[in-house]
């Protein structure tokens, strides 16, 4: 093959790769994309993005048309006046005048973006290695603990504190607003105001770790009267276990010594190391939005813990005997 051939098909090969590039991404799942923006501040900062990308474009063209112009149209010498004209207009004057007017746009969003007044709700996330620990502080003042999953209400404004007791994580629900990150030692602050009911993902957007990207989370929008309602079950201790096969797991789960890990409220189980587990039967995803909330998820989970989430701290449990894994996986699905 010539070199002339070869620069060819690696032209065709990156025309090709750059086209299924803007296919694919305008195929991005929207409840994950920062581009359909359901709050209030996701509206503001795709609002700039879009201002960015126009001018971009504009500038992009006109630097286009003059390189055509002094190529191909006229491409024989200019005189001194009119390149110095040029030089000092197009490569001084011009970008001095469209990034300031970028950066004084960009400034006049910061401080309606990390506004804390009128706050109605606080929530406390805690990024770990690789799940979430999320606290919400009650009007009735005792904060219930849950993991993995936020619930909003919608038009309420929510205010964040964003920490981490291991590593850097960030923070990042992109259809809500933008990335913060979580370092140790320090209290970050978000506020996020919904304008939509949805579901919606979140990820961590720092690398972390091995399953760094095994760490995500759902946030579903509400009616402020069902979010009230799911806050308060949210706060009530466990149920009982319903089934015969349910109490075996529970017997299994506390005998095991999953208790010195995992809280359920309501039993004797009060570990604080892993993800409290007294409603996991309810959550939209377990192992951080990895899996789907059903006994044979839980069972896949317990059973396999290394292989679904490389270097999770929980230890795999395939070792238990073979009835007692579907009872526990029963018993955590009944704690709705
Ligand atoms: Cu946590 Cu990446």
């Amino acid at each position: 093959m010539t070199w002339r051939e070869k620069d060819r098909w690696q032209r065709l090969f990156s025309t090709g790769a750059a086209l299924s590039i803007l296919l694919f991404s305008t195929g991005c799942e929207r409840r994950q994309s920062a581009l359909h923006p359901a709050s209030v501040n996701a509206e503001r900062i795709a609002d700039l993005f879009w201002w960015m990308v126009g001018g971009g474009l504009i500038i992009w063209a006109v630097v286009m048309a003059i390189a055509f112009f002094a190529t191909r149209a006229h491409p024989e010498a200019h005189g001194v006046r009119s390149a110095r004209w040029l030089i000092l207009g197009g490569g001084v004057a011009f970008p001095v005048v469209v990034l300031t007017g970028l950066l004084i746009y960009g400034l006049m969003l910061m401080p309606q973006l990390s506004s804390t007044a009128d706050i109605d709700l606080e929530i406390d996330v805690a990024g770990e290695q690789w799940w979430w620990r999320v606290t919400y502080q009650t009007a009735a003042g005792e904060p219930v603990e849950l993991a993995n999953e936020i619930r909003l209400p919608v038009g309420q404004r929510a205010l964040f504190r964003l920490t981490s007791p291991d590593v850097i994580h960030s923070f990042w629900i992109p259809p809500l607003g933008g990335k913060v990150d979580m370092i140790p030692g320090r209290t970050n602050t978000l506020v996020l105001e919904p304008t939509q009911t949805g579901t919606f993902r979140g990820a961590c957007a720092e690398y972390c770790g091995s399953s760094h990207a095994l760490m995500k989370f759902e946030v579903m929008v509400m009616e402020p009267d069902a979010f009230a309602d799911w806050l308060n079950r949210q706060a009530q201790p466990a149920q009982p276990p319903q089934s015969e096969s349910a109490r075996q797991g529970q017997t299994a789960f506390l005998a095991n010594g999953c208790g010195a890990c995992h809280t359920v409220r309501g039993t004797e189980a009060n570990g604080t190391l892993g993800p409290d587990l007294t409603h996991v039967g309810s959550r939209l995803s377990l192992g951080a939005g990895i899996l789907p909330v059903d006994p044979e998820a839980f069972t896949r989970w317990i059973g396999h813990t290394g292989a679904i989430k490389p270097d999770v701290k929980m230890p795999s449990f395939g070792m238990l005997p073979e009835d007692q894994l579907p009872a526990m996986a029963q018993y955590l699905s009944e704690l709705q």
